[in-house]
């Protein structure tokens, strides 16, 4: 497995954006610019004690010289150096997380190629893409993920899929897929994007929860060193960053030259004309630790076998990834990722995940009826013996959990309005009866498995409005987008 840190030529021990931040803020300036603090105790006393002072005095105004302005800064070096960790040809710093990446995406895509063609696009995709989708106009030719109805969760698109999405639509213009998902599971890029450049269009990853890939030989690899064009990563999950840091990568690939341009314009669009020094040194610190930290990435993988091992030993639990390879579109899956069965506990894994956080101070990420998922940091082993031990305070002799139907996913209306022109129309509320066969104006996805069932500018059909009201009734079960809890009002196109 080619791992990022193979071709890395320049030192990526340096971290020259968070060291110019730190020696400005050391230095006795007289602040008379934004942020209003001025990084001053006596100004803003309650925040300076709140935080610390260090926090206000690493808090600065962009465009500094020494920082982020000129030639040469050490902002724009820290991106090269992030490009090079990540062997992409550019990277964008995002101060409004992979969601900011996916809306870049979104309106690039509509720039590049042929507007008048479609762009293949995973169905489960974040709301951020959609919402990307919805702001730039693009049209969308959905392929669906493959669903895991015991379980009730979504995986990615399969191979054969993607080449079915591709034969119906010879003339699309780009593709967007999902890899790994939230569960963990890692889609078959190489063979995706071999097809997508085969037919001359680029492929995106949304690769949000893999920010570690291609820096560990025991994680699954970079999408990008698999062929992808672009990739989002949400650098704050799975790579240390603060919360709401992330990056764009374009790949030094076919299509490098015509997306980055693309890209500049639309990050320009989207990017706020402040963003946080203190998110923009956290990425370059949290590069630097990925590019050299192979040996605490190797101690989060052992401490994720560990806990893989316990809850595989456990009489009521199994872990997911277990029954991965039985699904045609996994093609590998994320150590740092453990998805646990806990439907054995007697309980829902949304019970499951809220018990442990009010009665034993233990988050995981998320839950769905039957599954918890616990996310294990790449600088961090986990105590096992404690979430163990809280799992099985959990266990319940008469089980709670009403068994949950098969998934049997309804299929999509008809597409008779972009999602853009569908949301931006006058629309009115009607009831849910009313609703069928009408335009709708909003996204509404049934969890699980949380694809959407419903995209701005589908009709609405009797099929569709049964299974959203029927999930509303089960246990866990809810409409994402709903204007009600039961899903008996919709937004309809007037
Ligand atoms: C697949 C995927 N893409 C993008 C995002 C958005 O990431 P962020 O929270 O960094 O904005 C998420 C968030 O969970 C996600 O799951």
């Amino acid at each position: 497995m080619a791992l990022n840190n193979g071709f890395m030529r320049r030192d990526q021990t340096r971290t020259p954006y968070a060291d110019a931040l730190d020696r400005y803020a050391a230095r006795d300036t007289l602040r008379l610019n934004v942020p209003g603090h001025n990084a001053r105790a006596d100004s803003m006393e309650r925040l300076n004690a709140y935080f610390g002072h260090r926090i206000l005095e690493l808090d600065v105004t962009p465009l500094l010289p020494g920082l982020d302005a000129g030639e040469g800064n050490p902002l724009a070096e820290a991106r090269e150096l992030a490009a090079e960790a990540w062997g992409a040809a550019r990277t964008w710093f995002l101060t409004n997380g992979a969601s900011q990446a996916n809306r870049i995406v979104a309106l690039a895509l509509t720039q590049f190629g042929d507007p008048t063609q479609h762009v293949l696009a995973q169905r489960s995709a974040h709301s951020s893409f959609i919402d990307g989708i919805i702001l730039s106009g693009l049209s969308p030719r959905w392929i669906l993920p493959t669903v895991d109805v015991h379980h009730g969760i979504n995986h990615g698109v399969s191979p054969e899929r993607f080449a079915e999405a591709l034969k119906a639509n010879p003339t699309a213009r780009g593709a967007y897929i999902i890899s790994p998902s939230y569960f963990g599971a890692v889609a078959d890029v190489r063979g995706i994007a071999e097809m997508a450049h085969a037919h001359g269009i680029p492929l995106v990853v949304d690769g949000a929860w893999g920010t570690h890939f291609g820096f560990h030989p025991d994680v699954p690899e970079n999408p990008l060193a698999q062929g992808a064009d672009v990739l989002v990563s949400s650098t704050h999950k799975l790579g240390g960053s603060l919360t709401q840091s992330a990056m764009l990568h374009v790949a030094d690939g076919p299509f490098a030259d015509e997306l980055i341009g693309i890209i500049n314009r639309t990050f320009t669009l989207t990017q706020s004309t402040s963003n946080s020094s203190l998110l923009l040194a956290s990425l370059d610190i949290a590069r630097s630790f990925l590019a050299t930290g192979a040996d605490s990435i190797a101690r989060a993988i052992q401490s994720g076998d560990e806990l893989r091992a316990r809850v595989r030993a456990h009489p009521k639990l199994s872990v997911l990834s277990d029954g991965f390879e039985a699904s045609p579109d996994i093609a590998g899956h994320d150590p740092l990722h453990v998805s646990i069965d806990v439907s054995g506990l007697g309980r829902s894994g949304h019970e499951v995940r809220n018990l442990l956080m009010t009665e034993h101070n233990v988050e995981t990420e998320i839950a769905t009826d039957n599954c918890v998922v616990a996310i294990i940091g790449p600088g961090h082993p986990v105590d096992v013996s404690r979430f163990m031990a809280a799992l099985d305070k959990l266990t319940l002799q008469s089980p709670s959990a009403a068994a949950r139907d098969h998934l049997d996913l309804p299929a999509p209306g008809e597409a008779v309005l972009t999602p853009r022109d569908a949301y931006f129309s006058r629309s009115v509320v009607v009831d849910a009866a009313e609703a069928i066969g009408r335009v709708s104006a909003d996204t509404l996805a049934a969890y699980p498995p949380g694809i959407p069932n419903v995209m701005p500018g589908e009709r609405i059909t009797e099929e569709i409005v049964r299974f959203l009201q029927h999930t509303t009734t089960q246990p866990g079960g809810y409409v994402r987008g709903a204007l009600t809890p039961g899903a008996d009002r919709f937004r309809v196109v007037d």
